[in-house]
């Protein structure tokens, strides 16, 4: 496949705007429109639930679709839970397991809201006890507090990668540091998954949480919870009813074997089907590639950016800077320069991306963030600059 050019021509809306909203939510791709589009025009049916064809069918497309999401991240079947989204998928690891006072709980000052709101809760009502690793400005992690804090941890929850600063956070070592003090390891995979390599064996992932619309080109409303065998004993599904059991009676119940155990109700099936063939696009395309092509946009945009003396935040060195760029046109508002970017068409997210401790550690009160996906390609970050270039000089 060539990079860009031919998973644009994939992607109509591609022609039509410059897309930097990635972190956000990404654009579809027609073959997963289509995969969706079969499922709900040929088979569409309940799940587990119907010995007729259209379910025998729907329930095969689903659980096909689970294995392809396991053995993208290096899982095994049983292992993979789908959710609605990352954010649900974080919440159900901190619901799910049991806590008592005392109990600490080591996280970064870079968290999306939530992987860090779920965490205060049970430190709120339990009594846990939160640390927090400490980093630099740019969001590098200081590795040797991350050492000492771990020390007698009961969980470690990381981002793999920053919504907001986009550095990518060594998870493999932190991982490591977690098992062997006997932690649990939770990873904030939401961006990292589909645009990097993610094996949750090598990271020593205990839990794994990531969104099916962002990194895998899926569709919203669908999400995944890893969750390490190992783990099964001691995490209670935090939502019981149908599908859950294996009997039931007036007084009790007995639940079934992960992982329809952890997925009470009817689940998202077309947003499953579609995640999967966003996995199997991406793969189609290679994630060497998808780096790559990211790596290209980050070290332009940023190279631009300091050209024309614009603040940008994350750190200096590039091979820790995933596809997200934050930056501010100071004095405008974060809201006002995307709002001159949409009058050119071009897509970005300001505010505080969910990230308000990072916003305030810097200061600031918001950024301007641009981020990529394998299908921008350079001519749009030159397009972006131009605009940015014309905003500064009418600014001096
Ligand atoms: N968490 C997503 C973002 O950073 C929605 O924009």
């Amino acid at each position: 496949m060539r990079i860009p050019e031919d998973v644009r021509k994939d992607i109509p809306l591609t022609q039509e705007v410059i897309y930097f909203d990635n972190t956000a939510t990404s654009l579809t791709p027609i073959p997963v429109v289509k995969a969706m589009d079969e499922y709900y025009l040929k088979y569409r049916a309940n799940v587990h639930r119907g010995v007729h064809k259209l379910s025998q069918m729907a329930t095969h497309k689903y659980e096909e679709s689970r294995k392809t999401v396991a053995d993208f991240i290096g899982a095994k079947f049983e292992e993979i839970v789908f959710t609605k989204n990352t954010s649900e998928s974080l919440n159900l690891v901190a619901l799910g397991l049991e806590w008592k006072k005392g109990d600490r709980i080591v996280t970064t000052p870079y968290e999306h809201h939530s992987d860090l709101l779920p965490w205060q809760r049970v430190a709120r009502k339990y009594g846990a006890k939160l640390e927090i690793i400490e980093g630099d400005d740019e969001g590098n992690l200081d590795l040797s507090d991350a050492e000492k804090k771990i020390k007698g941890a009961k969980l470690v929850a990381v981002q793999h990668v920053s919504n907001a600063l986009g550095v990518i956070h060594e998870v493999e070592e932190i991982g490591k540091m977690a098992k062997e003090e006997g932690a649990i390891f939770v990873v904030d995979a939401a961006q990292s998954v589909g645009h990097m390599e993610v094996d949750v064996r090598k990271i020593h992932a205990d839990f794994l949480a990531f969104s099916g619309h962002k990194g895998p080109l899926g569709p919203t409303g669908i999400g995944v919870l890893y969750i390490n065998e190992e783990m099964f004993d001691i995490f209670e599904p935090p939502l019981i009813g149908g599908g859950t059991i294996e009997d039931v009676d007036l007084c009790c119940y007995k639940l079934t074997a992960p992982p329809e155990r952890y997925e009470a109700g009817t689940p998202n099936i077309g947003g499953a089907i579609g995640l999967a063939a966003g996995i199997k696009y991406i793969e189609k395309i290679g994630l060497d590639k998808i780096e790559k092509q990211e790596h290209e946009l980050v070290k332009r945009t940023t190279e631009g950016l300091t050209e024309l003396e614009i603040p940008w935040y994350g750190p200096r060195n590039l091979k820790k800077h995933a596809g997200v760029v934050s930056f501010n046109v100071p004095p405008l508002h974060p809201h006002d320069v995307a709002a001159i970017l949409d009058e050119h068409n071009i897509m970005v997210r300001s505010g505080h991306h969910c990230a308000l401790p990072v916003m305030k550690r810097l200061g600031i009160n918001g950024t301007v963030r641009a981020s990529f996906h394998v299908y921008n390609s350079i001519e749009e970050v030159e397009t972006f600059l131009g605009v940015m270039e014309e905003l500064v000089k009418s600014l001096r």
